[in-house]
């Protein structure tokens, strides 16, 4: 598919002796990003789609060194919100390279958006509801707008995050030429909008295909089209043993299900650009066996780790699998229960699974941690967010320090 770099990278793949020195150097939990693995992926999927617009979804990373890169690498931004906008925008992207994906909009929302607007970022709005159309208008929006649609099919890999047939996103589709023709009269409708979900592995290009050859229907039918945006969730592989996506089988097949319209195909892929880019580090605090022995005579253990369900969400939210790497040695290995430090028994990173026997103050690599890892942290548990190191070329650097405590309570007011 052209591009540079491997199509996958393995969290074998890393340095163990430079991420546990960046472990040691700035602390763990700690989120780890490679700033060139990001340009290669853009790169790739730039190249794999050649004639194709690429937004990448902010939402799966959208620290600032993170976005600069992808806008180096000529992708556009596709944003959920109005902070995601401004963090786009000033992150460098043009106004025009900008999508702002309306899901149910807040006020609050709305006004900060058309505030950049007005102040001249000719950014794009993807409403998915008439009602969002009445309240861009009431807001004195004739901007650059796409219309959402429900495919009426969709993919991903956890219902959780499957968009597509939900009537969450997007107008009916067979409403949908209707809205369209309504929205002209108030805006400058420029494209056709769906996403059939993320993580979509081999197994969904069907489904895939089907929303691409539905939207290609509906672009002819309402013609006069700058763009068909046909979503974002290309899947990475998390297990080992996973074969990377095809990205130039997905390209050919995309354009071929949208067969013969006179618009551009855009897609707009989030985790493809940072998920392999981020591997999360955490230390072991304790180690603790488990009464009964395996058959082997070996005892599982559990190993506590400083980081949990409120560093990276995904194995108790979705019950994502994620590699884990022992930086520290190679012992036997053994069933490990890696658990975190939450009150909570979802917060495990994994439970029984065969790795090299932990002990206190190792230091464990999470692999795939650079899309929606940080993203999705909280700091329930009053624990505060992690750090964020970037690499680039041979250097490493602080991108984002780690939130203090007293952050937790500063916005609080005496009652
Ligand atoms: N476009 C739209 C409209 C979306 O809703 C999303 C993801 C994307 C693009 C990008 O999807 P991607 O290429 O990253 O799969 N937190 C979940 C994923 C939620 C994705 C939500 N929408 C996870 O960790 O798996």
């Amino acid at each position: 598919a052209g591009g540079t770099g491997p199509a996958v990278r393995r969290l074998a793949d890393w340095s163990a002796a430079d991420l546990r020195e960046l472990a040691d150097e700035y602390g763990t939990p700690l989120y780890v990003t490679d700033l060139d693995r990001v340009r290669e992926n853009a790169t790739r999927l730039r190249a794999a789609f050649d004639h194709e617009d690429v937004r990448y979804a902010v939402k799966a990373h959208t620290g600032r060194a993170v976005l600069r890169a992808v806008r180096e690498a000529d992708l556009g931004a596709e944003c959920a919100s109005a902070g995601e906008v401004v963090r786009a925008l000033d992150a460098g992207f043009a106004g025009e390279d900008v999508q702002y994906t309306a899901v149910n909009p807040p006020a609050g929302d709305l006004d900060v958006v058309l505030d950049r607007w007005r102040d001249g970022a000719d950014l794009t709005v993807v409403a998915g509801a008439r009602d969002t159309l009445h309240r861009l208008r009431d807001r004195g929006f004739d901007g650059r707008l796409a219309i959402r649609v429900d495919p009426g099919v969709g993919a991903g890999h956890h219902e959780k995050v499957t968009t597509g047939g939900h009537a969450k996103f997007g107008v009916p589709y067979a409403r949908a030429a209707d809205v369209v023709a309504d929205a002209r009269a108030d805006f400058d409708l420029v494209g056709l909008h769906a996403h059939a979900g993320s993580g979509i592995s081999g197994d969904d290009l069907a489904a895939h295909r089907e929303l691409v050859a539905r939207m290609g229907d509906l672009a002819r039918e309402v013609g006069d089209l700058e763009f068909v945006d046909v979503g974002g969730g290309f899947g990475v592989p998390y297990r080992e043993t996973e074969p990377p996506l095809d990205l130039s089988a997905v390209a050919d097949a995309t354009r071929e299900a949208l067969g013969d319209v006179d618009a551009d195909l855009a897609v707009e892929p989030g985790r493809y650009v940072v998920a392999d880019a981020g591997v999360l580090l955490t230390r072991v605090n304790t180690v603790k066996p488990v009464d009964d022995a395996g058959a082997d005579g070996t005892v599982p253990v559990v190993a506590g780790v400083d980081a949990g369900m409120t560093t990276l969400l995904r194995p108790a939210m979705y019950d994502a699998y994620h590699a884990i790497r022992n930086l520290t040695d190679t012992r036997p290995e053994r069933p490990v229960t890696v658990a975190g430090p939450v009150c909570e028994t979802a917060d495990l990173f994994c439970e029984g699974r065969s790795l090299p026997t932990p002990r206190r103050d190792d230091v464990l690599a999470i692999g795939n941690a650079g899309a929606y890892g940080y993203e999705m942290a909280s700091t329930y548990n009053s624990r505060p967010r992690p750090a964020e190191v970037v690499l680039e070329g041979e250097g490493a650097r602080l991108a984002r320090q780690r939130e203090t405590l007293s952050a937790l309570t500063d916005l609080e007011v005496e009652p």
